[in-house]
């Protein structure tokens, strides 16, 4: 597949769902059968790495996507430096719900690019919408060790999986 960086909204008439294979079933299945639907009804926003060349005159295949959606934690989850400034309600934080790079672009650099593409987005957000970090629910042991490389720390355990967090202000001094 030949690639540009640019990420676009997921659009089910123009991006083709149903070949994308990242290796892992539960996120091939959310990709082919949920994304647009959650998008639909407001839960999620899924934004994909199109190829930059059609087969045929057919859809765009998917290189890589992320999906993002708004969350809460409860502050006594969180580290003491992080959570003593925060109040005793739950706190808004930034979900990065899914992530997956296609099988064949797997190994390139894409998954640190669409990593990067996530959270460049979601800081942008932030400038509107605050939130004190970005979340994620990793899926094994290997998303886990993905995470980490990138300064992801693991907050706590989370309906079975390993749930880990960046703060928005180690995301800021990224891009500010
Ligand atoms: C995890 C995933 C997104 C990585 O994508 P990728 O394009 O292969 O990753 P990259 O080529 O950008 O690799 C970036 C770095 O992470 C490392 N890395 C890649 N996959 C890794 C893994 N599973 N575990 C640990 N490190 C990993 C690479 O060695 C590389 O390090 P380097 O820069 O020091 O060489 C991809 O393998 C994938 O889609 N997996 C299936 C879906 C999944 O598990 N998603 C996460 C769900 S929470």
């Amino acid at each position: 597949m030949s690639l540009d960086y640019n990420f676009v909204e997921l659009d089910k008439a123009v991006h083709d769902r149903a070949v994308f294979d990242c290796g892992e079933v539960e996120l091939n299945t959310f990709i082919k059968t949920q994304a647009a639907r959650h998008m639909e009804v407001g839960i999620s926003r899924t934004m994909v790495l199109p190829a930059s060349v059609t087969p045929n005159g057919g859809k765009y295949s998917i290189c890589a996507f992320y999906t993002i959606a708004p969350s809460s934690i409860l502050r006594e989850t969180l580290p003491a430096a992080i959570a003593k400034k925060l109040p005793h309600y739950p706190v808004p934080v930034f979900l990065l719900a899914q992530m997956a790079v296609h099988t064949e672009c797997q190994g390139q650099g894409l998954g640190k690019v669409t990593l990067i593409k996530a959270l460049e987005y979601l800081w942008e957000i932030n400038a509107y919408m605050r939130a004190v970090a970005v979340i994620v629910d990793c899926l094994n042991t290997r998303a886990e060790q993905f995470y980490a490389k990138y300064g992801f720390e693991v907050l706590c355990h989370h309906n079975g999986r390993t749930r880990m967090f960046i703060s928005m202000k180690t995301v800021a001094q990224l891009f500010s």
